[in-house]
C-alpha cells in the first residue's frame, strides 16, 4: 500500500505553532501574503526578516504532537511506501520521528544565499545580515517558497501522487496551488482520498471521505485503521 501525505499549519497548530488563515493567522498587523512574497523581501527585507526569524526562534518552545507521531508510526510500518509532503516549514515532522519527509515550502532551519544559490542548514537570526558560509556574501534570505515562486520538489512529489493507493491531505485549508490540486491529481491515478481536518477546507468535497476535528485525534485514528 502506497500512502502520501499532504499536511499544512493545522497539523501543527496544536503543538503552538500558528496557522496562517485561521483567526490569530495576522502578525504585527500584516497579512501573511503580504510578508511571504519576493516583492515584500525586496522593498522591506528586515520586516520579512523579522518575521521569519521570530518563527524561525519560536521553534525551539514546541514539540511535535500526536499527529506528527502518528505518522511517524506510519512510516515504520511502511517504510518507503509513504511519504510525507508538508507545506509546513517548522521541523516538527523530523522532530515527531518522520525521515521521509518533503518540505514543498522550504524549511525554517534553512537559509538560501542569493550569491550562489547553495541551501544551508541555518538556526540562528538572518535580519542581521550574516555572510553565507559557502561564499561570503551577505544575501541570505529565508529559504521559504513565497507567493510567485516554484515549489521545491515537484517532479518527486507528482510522482508519487501518480503511484499512490491513498492519499490523506491533514490539516490544510486547500487555499494554495498547488498543493490544493493534489487531491484531484491523485484521484485520477485511482488513489483513496482522505481528509482529516478541523473543519471542511475549500476543497473537502474532492475526497472520498472527509473527516472533521483536531489532527492529534483524528491521525492517530486513520493510522490505526490504515494499519489494523
Ligand atoms: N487539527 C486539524 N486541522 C486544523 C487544526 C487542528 N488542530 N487547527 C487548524 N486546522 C485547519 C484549519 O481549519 C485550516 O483549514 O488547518 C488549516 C490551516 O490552513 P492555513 O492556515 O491556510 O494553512 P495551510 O493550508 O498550511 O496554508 C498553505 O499557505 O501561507 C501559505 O505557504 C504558506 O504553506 C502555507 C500555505
Amino acid at each position: 500500500m502506497k500512502v502520501v501525505v499532504l499536511t499544512g499549519a493545522g497539523v501543527s497548530a496544536e503543538s503552538g505553532v500558528p496557522t496562517f488563515r485561521d483567526a490569530d493567522g495576522l502578525w504585527e498587523g500584516h497579512r501573511v501574503e503580504d510578508v511571504a512574497t519576493p516583492e515584500a523581501y525586496d522593498l522591506q527585507p528586515s520586516v520579512v526578516h523579522r518575521f521569519y526569524d521570530a518563527r524561525r526562534a519560536a521553534l525551539a518552545g514546541v514539540e511535535p504532537n500526536d499527529a506528527h507521531r502518528a505518522l511517524a508510526v506510519l512510516e515504520e510500518a511502511l517504510g518507503d511506501d509513504l511519504l510525507v509532503v508538508t507545506q509546513n516549514i517548522d521541523d516538527l515532522h523530523e522532530r515527531g520521528g518522520s525521515t521521509r519527509v518533503l518540505h514543498m515550502h522550504g524549511e525554517l532551519r534553512s537559509a538560501l544565499c542569493r550569491g550562489c544559490r547553495s541551501r544551508v542548514a541555518w538556526t540562528e537570526d538572518l535580519g542581521d545580515y550574516p555572510p553565507c558560509p559557502r561564499c561570503g556574501v551577505s544575501e541570505l534570505r529565508p529559504d521559504v517558497v513565497w507567493f510567485g515562486e516554484i515549489p521545491y520538489e515537484m517532479d518527486r512529489i507528482m510522482a508519487a501522487l501518480e503511484e499512490a493507493d491513498v492519499f490523506v491531505s491533514i490539516g490544510t485549508s486547500g487555499a494554495v496551488y498547488p498543493a490544493a490540486g493534489f487531491v484531484q491529481y491523485a484521484a485520477a491515478g485511482g488513489a483513496r482520498t482522505v481528509e482529516l481536518n478541523l473543519e471542511p477546507s475549500a476543497g473537502s468535497h474532492l475526497f472520498d471521505d472527509a473527516r472533521h476535528g483536531p489532527a492529534s485525534v483524528l491521525v492517530p485514528a486513520f493510522v490505526r485503521e490504515l494499519l489494523g
